[in-house]
């Protein structure tokens, strides 16, 4: 870890103490660190605590500029390899969502390329509080990546969410994000589809659904950058094709089938994001169909379905459904994970804020055959996807031992 540099911001909480401790355990690790406090901050753990543990200056203020040569804060902001925003108080939280730079952390937090993960500490009315959803929701947007805040009992007295997470915790997320072990992958091939199939009517005409494919792009590019070797079918063309990925774009439920089924043999891990038609015209037109009668029935058959198929003929591969659903999630879940033979299925409820079709965030639930459940928080649709992975990666493994 020792050509890492980590920016820890330090907003003003009474967590400020474990921020602390969370920098004396990455300069421990081999991390170069360089801290920021803002004035609240300073009122809790006095700077020199930070100089000593990171054996770097702290900075305090945007005007106190003692390097003649640079600009501290995007001097800062162009060192960091990864922004760590801990604790990340309302004020912080907000300012960064609105784009306000009054100081020097939310200053440089602006003027930084590098990620930047924010965990929260406060109160647990503050945490709930509609204004600091709605900004950490748009944090989430902007691809800040979020370390929840637990359960437990609050410096203010109350029992609820709102606690840091552990110093040891963070150290480990933050390890295991620059770690070349993220080659969990290495060797697999994975197999996703993503996106919606169109139905064709006639030649001007389709039936089609709202999924974006972000959440299977998201899962492709993920997969790669975690080593594997990953064949994508897809159903939009509006995102563009991840790096290292084959990309087969396909338009109906059918030609999805086929494409499939020619790569589900080789396929470790399939992974069925798609938001495949279930009903296709019986009858599609070889000209555009003219304007005449009042009303029109369409007559629509069943497409395949591609996940059960799979299911049936399954030999070694892993296999992940998803089910968008909007009431009875945990019960529809259950049974698709049980009727379609799949090992998983990662299931949302797309009525929910934040886990809804387009958006760049959602909130799953991962369901396993062995009748456990692991449900996740909102988080962003890469953060999503790593964990989808690193499940399955996991379940894989314990099936080799
Ligand atoms: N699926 C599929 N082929 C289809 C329909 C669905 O492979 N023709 C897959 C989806 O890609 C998803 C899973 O099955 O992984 C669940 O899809 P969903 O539409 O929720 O399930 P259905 O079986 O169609 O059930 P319903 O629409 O009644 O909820």
């Amino acid at each position: 870890m020792n050509e890492k540099n980590i920016l820890l911001c330090v907003s003003g909480g009474i967590a400020v103490y474990k921020a602390a401790d969370l920098t004396s355990k990455l300069v421990q690790s081999g991390f170069s660190v360089k801290v920021i406090m803002s004035s609240s901050a300073v009122k809790f753990v006095a700077p020199l605590t930070f100089q000593a543990l990171s054996r770097n200056e702290v900075h305090t203020d945007t005007f106190t500029e003692n390097d003649p040569s640079v600009i501290a804060h995007i001097d800062l902001a162009d060192w960091a390899d990864l922004v760590l925003v801990v604790p990340a108080t309302a004020n912080m939280i907000g300012k960064l969502a609105n784009g306000i730079a009054d100081d020097m952390i939310s200053t440089t937090l602006l003027a930084t390329t590098a990620p930047v993960w924010i965990a929260p500490a406060m109160n647990v009315h503050m945490y709930n509080h509609p204004a600091v959803q709605k900004n950490i929701q748009t944090l989430l947007e902007f691809g800040v990546r979020m370390i929840e805040p637990g359960s437990g009992y609050l410096a203010c007295g109350y029992t609820g969410k709102g606690r840091l997470e552990e110093p040891a915790v963070i150290l480990e997320k933050v390890k295991a994000f620059f770690s070349p072990g993220n080659s969990v992958l290495k060797n697999r091939t994975v197999l996703i589809t993503a996106g919606p199939t169109k139905e064709r009517l006639d030649p001007v005409r389709y039936f089609t659904n709202r999924s974006s494919g972000k959440m299977g792009y998201a899962l492709a590019e993920q997969a790669a950058l975690m080593g594997a070797n990953v064949i994508l079918i897809s159903g939009t063309d509006i995102l563009p094709d991840p790096k290292n990925v084959t990309c087969i774009h396909v338009e109906s439920a059918e030609d999805m089938y086929q494409e499939v089924m020619k790569h589900a043999d080789a396929a470790d891990i399939i992974i069925k994001s798609a938001a495949v038609a279930d009903y296709r015209p019986k009858q599609v037109l070889d000209s555009k169909m003219k304007k005449s009668a009042d009303q029109i029935i369409v007559e629509l058959e069943k497409t395949t379905d591609i996940l059960f198929e799979l299911g049936k003929r399954k030999k070694h591969q892993f296999i992940i459904g998803f089910a968008a659903e909007t009431n009875h999630v945990d019960e529809y879940a259950k049974e698709k994970l049980k009727r379609k033979n799949a090992d998983m299925i990662v299931a949302n409820n797309v009525t929910l804020k934040g886990a809804g079709f387009e958006g760049d965030t959602n909130i799953v639930t991962i369901y396993h055959k062995d009748g456990t459940a692991k449900e996740l928080p909102l988080m962003s649709k890469t953060d999503t996807a790593k964990e989808i992975l690193r499940e399955a990666a996991l379940k894989l493994g314990e099936r080799k031992t």
